[in-house]
């Protein structure tokens, strides 16, 4: 029995499938490579001793996708695969339902036909809106501010709605906050398009010299020093929480959401000056003007996901920053 991974070769994707096979899973991996390169899979051999099972397929097409459900005895679906850009989400809204709530459906319904009803899902922090307090628990009002949110929220409903319908499905619904760091190794890491719209990628391509500084976006928020705060979490932590939600959703039926947070928050400068720190390298910045969307304060409770998964953050900030640099220096082009 195997475990399908939409979105493999992504970043979270990516760590997720060598902590899977490194348990002992048999790993299957779907990715359109529209946001990551084909090189991630001979990594994912490279670390993990094992080659994953690939098909280049986007999920939205549903016979190149059942082709994959025939080819393989699948237990159960980790789904990361969906646009994930916030900003590009509200230029181009359409763009944003049609792949990440197509994809779902299609997949969703793949599914239901080839009785594999075990669900992990990538959900995102992004559901607790503008209008709650953190620490953010899981029974808290949900909301978004921006199209790729509302996939993200509007994909935990449908979940939610095919269990309440059919009884024999089991999800997880995984509640990130904000993923940084790299595998230790410095062979996978984040390797995003374009300009960075993410605070640690920026930081380590002005460190690595790409781009002049960094702008820190908003420095009269209702916080300790003025900027955002946020709950970094390391991605091998956060892929560790897949397999532990994994073995849960085996032997449970139902849907339950967790954050997968260290349940600490710390603000843009204390990110700057704990990379500097850290890596000895310096990081010019200038404040600027806050960006339309993001709020003052974000951090988990993560008390769900401990109880009920047996769930721990590992890995601080100084070594989220460390693994972060190590990535990127080694890799100053990213997979290219
Ligand atoms: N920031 C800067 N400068 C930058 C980039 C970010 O100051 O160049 C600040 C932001 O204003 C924020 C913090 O750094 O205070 C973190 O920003 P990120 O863009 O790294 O992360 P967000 O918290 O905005 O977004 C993340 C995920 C989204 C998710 C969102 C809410 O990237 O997918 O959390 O959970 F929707």
């Amino acid at each position: 029995m195997a475990i399908l991974v939409t979105g493999g070769a992504g970043y979270i994707g990516s760590h997720t499938a060598i902590e899977l096979i490194q348990a002992g899973y048999e790993v299957v991996i779907v990715d359109d490579y529209s946001n990551s390169k084909p090189a991630v899979i001979d990594r994912i051999e490279e670390l993990s001793g094992k080659r994953p099972a690939f098909h280049e397929v986007n999920i939205c097409d549903k016979d190149k996708l059942r082709e994959v459900f025939e080819a393989h005895e699948l237990e159960a679906v980790i789904h990361f695969a969906g646009f994930k850009a916030v900003g590009e989400s509200v230029l181009e809204p359409l763009k944003y339902y049609n792949n990440n709530l197509n994809g779902t459906i299609v997949l969703m319904e793949l599914m239901n036909a080839f009785d594999v009803k075990n669900i992990v899902f990538s959900s995102s922090a992004t559901v607790y809106g503008m209008n709650n307090t953190a620490p953010f628990t899981e029974d808290m009002p949900l909301s978004t501010t921006n199209p790729y949110g509302t996939t993200k929220l509007f994909i935990e409903q449908f979940i939610k709605d095919q269990a309440a319908a059919d009884k024999d499905w089991s999800a997880a619904l995984l509640r990130y906050f904000n993923p940084i760091g790299a595998h230790q190794s410095g062979r996978i890491g984040e390797d995003p398009n374009d300009i960075p719209n993410n605070l640690m990628p920026y930081i380590t391509q002005v460190a690595v010299g790409k781009r002049e500084q960094l702008s820190v976006f908003g420095s009269d928020y209702d916080t300790p020093d003025g900027t955002g705060v946020r709950d970094y979490i390391h991605v091998v932590d956060l892929a560790k929480g897949h397999l532990l939600a994994l073995e849960n959703v085996l032997k449970t039926t139902g849907v339950e959401p967790y954050n997968l947070g260290t349940g600490v928050g710390y603000s843009v400068l204390d990110v700057v000056k704990a990379f500097e720190k850290a890596n000895d390298v310096a990081i010019p910045y200038q404040l600027v003007e806050r960006r339309p969307g993001d709020i003052g304060t974000s951090y988990a409770d993560a008390t769900k996901a401990k109880a009920e998964l047996g769930w721990e953050t590992e890995f601080s900030l100084e070594d989220m920053c460390r693994d972060s640099w190590n990535w990127q220096k080694s890799n100053p082009n990213g997979y290219a």
